[in-house]
C-alpha cells in the first residue's frame, strides 16, 4: 500500500482588533517602549475585548475563514484537536465549543496541552490520524486568549503576551508532501519556571488564591530564555540532521515567537539566513500555542509547493520541539 502523508491544505487565523501598543503599557506599569523592543522585540500585542468572548470565539472565525478558502462545508470535518492553555472553561473541552460553534457536528475533538509547543503537539497527532488512514480532514487549532490570565500590574510579563488564534487543515495525500518529520520532547522538571500556580487540583481556587494573584501566568523569565535558546536551537538542528537537510535546503523556520533572541539563535544554529524567518513578534507578541500558525497565515502568500518548512517551539511544561514540512499548495488557495 502506498504511503498517505498529511498535508497542511489550507490556513485560517484571526486576532482582535484591540491593539495594545508599548506606549499604552508605559501608562500601565513601569516600563518603556525601548526596553521592549530590545528584549523581547514586542511593539504591540491584540487583545480580544468584550464580555463573554473567550478563545472559542477567535477560533470560530479562524475555522470559518479555513473552511470558505478551502471550499468545504463544515459538516465534511472528521476531527478537531484544540491545543490551548486558556480554554475557554476547564471543562468541557473548547474543541467541542469550537465545533459546535462552526457546524462541524459530525467532528468529534479533544484540548491539548502543551503551553508554546501545544500547536506542534496537535500538529504531529493530527499527522498520526490522517497516515493512519481513518481520518480524512482534521483541523489542527492553536489558540490562547492570554490575556484571560496575565497580570497587568506585572511587567515581566504583561509586556509579552497577546491574543490570537491559528487553525490548518490536514488531508492526506500519496504525493510525498505534508509533514515529514516531527522531534518533541518535554521535560516537566522545568514547572518551576514557567506555570500558574492556583486553578488545578493542586491547589483548587479560593478567596486565598485569587487574593495571591495566583491565577496568572508565572514565569522566572531568565531560566526559561536559557532553557528555550538552547531547547529550541538543538531540536530544531537535531531534526534536520537526522533528515539530512542542511541551511540551504530550508526555505523557511518559522519559530514560535517568544523573544526575538531565542529567535535568533535557533536561525544561527541553523545556518539560516534573516530573510528566511518568519517573524511577525513585533505585531502580535506572544500568542502561546498560535504563534506558529499566524506565522503561516501572514506568510501563505508567499509559500511555494515542495518548499521545505522547519516549525519550532519552546514552551512551558518545560515542551518543545521541531517538524518538517514540504508545503503543499502555492500562495493562497
Ligand atoms: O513562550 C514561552 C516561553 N517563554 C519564553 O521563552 C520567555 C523567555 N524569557 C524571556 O524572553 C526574557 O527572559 C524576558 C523578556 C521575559 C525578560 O528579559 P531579560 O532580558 O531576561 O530581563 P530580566 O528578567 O533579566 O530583567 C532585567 C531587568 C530587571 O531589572 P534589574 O533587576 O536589572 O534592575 C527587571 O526588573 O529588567 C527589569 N524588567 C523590566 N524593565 C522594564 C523586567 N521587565 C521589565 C519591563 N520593563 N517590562
Amino acid at each position: 500500500m502506498e504511503k498517505i502523508y498529511a498535508a497542511i491544505t489550507a490556513v485560517g487565523a484571526h486576532v482582535p482588533d484591540f491593539r495594545l501598543t508599548n506606549k499604552i503599557l508605559e501608562t500601565m506599569v513601569d516600563t518603556n517602549d525601548e526596553w521592549i523592543l530590545s528584549r523581547t522585540g514586542i511593539s504591540e500585542r491584540r487583545i480580544l475585548k468584550g464580555e463573554g468572548l473567550a478563545s472559542s470565539d477567535m477560533a470560530v472565525i479562524a475555522v470559518n475563514e479555513l473552511l470558505k478558502k478551502r471550499g468545504i462545508d463544515p459538516l465534511e470535518i472528521d476531527c478537531v484537536i484544540c491545543a490551548t492553555v486558556t480554554p475557554d472553561m476547564v471543562f468541557p473541552a473548547t474543541a467541542n465549543i469550537l465545533s459546535d460553534k462552526a457546524g462541524m457536528k459530525n467532528a468529534f475533538g479533544f484540548d491539548l496541552s502543551a503551553a508554546c509547543s501545544g500547536f506542534l503537539y496537535a500538529l504531529t497527532v493530527g499527522t498520526s490520524m490522517i497516515e493512519s488512514g481513518r481520518y480524512k480532514k482534521v483541523i489542527v487549532v492553536g489558540v490562547d486568549k492570554m490575556s484571560a490570565i496575565v497580570d497587568y500590574t506585572d511587567r515581566t510579563t504583561c509586556v509579552i503576551f497577546g491574543d490570537g488564534a491559528g487553525v490548518v487543515l490536514l488531508e492526506p495525500t500519496t504525493e510525498k508532501i505534508g509533514v515529514m518529520d516531527s522531534l518533541l520532547k518535554s521535560d516537566g522538571s522545568g514547572k518551576n519556571f514557567l506555570h500558574m500556580k492556583a486553578g488545578g487540583s493542586l491547589k483548587p481556587s479560593s478567596v486565598e488564591t485569587v487574593n495571591a494573584k495566583e491565577h496568572f501566568v508565572f514565569q522566572e523569565g531568565q531560566s526559561v530564555f536559557k532553557f528555550a535558546v538552547k531547547g529550541m536551537a538543538d531540536v530544531s538542528y537535531e531534526l534536520m540532521q537526522r533528515n539530512n537537510l542542511t541551511g540551504d535546503d530550508i526555505a523557511w523556520l518559522v519559530p514560535h515567537q517568544a523573544n526575538l533572541r531565542i529567535i535568533d539563535a535557533t536561525a544561527n544554529r541553523m545556518g539560516l539566513s534573516k530573510e528566511k524567518v518568519m517573524i511577525n513578534i513585533q505585531k502580535y507578541g506572544n500568542t502561546t500555542a498560535a504563534t506558529i500558525p499566524l506565522c503561516l497565515w501572514d506568510w501563505e502568500s508567499k509559500l511555494k509547493k515542495g518548499d521545505n518548512i522547519i516549525l519550532a517551539a519552546f514552551g512551558g511544561g518545560f515542551t518543545w520541539g521541531a517538524t518538517w514540512i514540504k508545503w503543499a499548495y502555492d500562495g493562497n488557495v
